[in-house]
């Protein structure tokens, strides 16, 4: 059996863990040849394919990115190389050239929605979550989240020490297009005193209040706040943080001092954390067993503590955002840190 593997979407922590684990429990299994495919979907329409060898795969685990690469958005279906035409014949051919029986694709919303364009149309397909947003459906958990978050937790820390010397408000923007589990839980982790978000309407009276009471309290305020926040007003090129400083700072009046941090892709670097580097492992090597018992048309998934698989038409095109009465989002509230209870 020849499978070939491709990274779609924005990279996380964890990547190379899945593309080794996946290697190596089919080489293992038997007589299964392994191509990993270059820059996503793009590989695929620029013939860009190549052989993985599972013994230089072995000392991955703790890599960060992807050694195959990815492109956010090469979609077959609508490449801009072609000027959004429908390529996806290419893509197929590529996939008969190389004799490849069986596509592993790793990737978030984007790229779970094109591997089921491909079931449909016949290409046996093996889905795997990666998203550091925590947001694809039906899976609790994706590799890169745990990191992400650590490196938030990380930045609220030693944000709280310059905070406290200079009794300022310090603004955290946090990744998280649409969902806002990374600030809950990075939030939570770094002891923020305000969590802003996307699944709450933004009340920017509220917020001022809490800033105001723990300025009061302890002489600072730690506001965290993910980037899917709805503000209105927003002028281009301006990120949620800016937008929410403008916001706060003239309620907070004149002698108020605040300063805003930028997170961006340092979330998004560097190595996956213990937890992400075994759930990377669990996740290939699940992926390994629907390629061999030839389960395709589905997605790796934690549900519980168990690793399951979910039909790829129940993944596509839709966000797993906080559901409001969540455990997390409870504990928030009970600790006072949400400005919209
Ligand atoms: O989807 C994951 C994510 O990390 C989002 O939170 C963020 O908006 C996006 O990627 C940024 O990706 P890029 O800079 O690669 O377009």
């Amino acid at each position: 059996m020849h499978v070939g593997i491709l990274t779609g979407g924005g990279d996380c922590p964890g990547l190379n863990a899945v593309i080794r684990a996946l290697t190596l429990a089919l080489t293992e299994a038997g007589d299964v040849r392994v191509s990993g495919i270059r820059q996503g979907f793009l590989g695929l329409l620029e013939d860009r394919v190549q052989p993985l060898d599972a013994v230089r795969l072995r000392g991955l685990i703790n890599e960060g990115g992807t050694l195959l690469g990815s492109h956010n958005r090469a979609d077959p279906f609508a490449y801009f190389g072609a000027g959004g035409a429908d390529c996806s014949a290419r893509a197929l051919d590529c996939l008969q050239r190389h004799g490849i029986d069986v596509l592993v694709a790793v990737g978030g919303d984007g790229t779970m929605t094109i591997a089921e364009r491909f079931a449909r149309l016949g290409v046996p397909v093996v889905g795997v979550p990666k998203t550091i947003d925590n947001d694809l459906m039906h899976n609790e958990r994706s590799f890169g989240f745990d990191s992400a978050v650590a490196v938030v937790a990380d930045a609220l820390e030693r944000l709280t020490t310059t905070a406290r010397s200079h009794g300022r408000v310090m603004v955290l923007e946090t990744m998280g297009r649409h969902a806002g589990w990374i600030a809950l839980e990075g939030g939570l982790a770094g002891g923020a005193d305000a969590i802003v978000l996307p699944e709450l309407a933004y009340d920017g009276q509220a917020l001022a209040a809490l800033c105001e009471r723990r300025c009061r309290e302890q002489g600072y305020a730690l506001v965290c706040v993910a980037e899917g926040v709805k503000l209105a007003a927003a002028s281009a090129g301006e990120t949620v943080g800016q937008r929410l400083m403008q916001d706060l700072a003239p309620r907070l009046g004149p002698e108020a001092e605040l300063r805003y941090t930028l997170l961006g892709h340092l979330q998004r670097g560097g190595a996956p954390t213990a937890f992400d580097r075994v759930l990377s492992t669990r996740f290939g090597v699940q992926a390994a067993q629907l390629v061999l018992q030839r389960r395709h048309g589905h997605m790796v998934a934690l549900q519980g503590d168990r690793c399951v698989s979910v039909s790829l038409t129940d993944v596509a095109g839709a966000s797993r955002l906080v559901p409001l009465d969540h455990e997390l989002m409870q504990a928030a509230r009970c600790l006072g840190v949400l400005a919209n209870p």
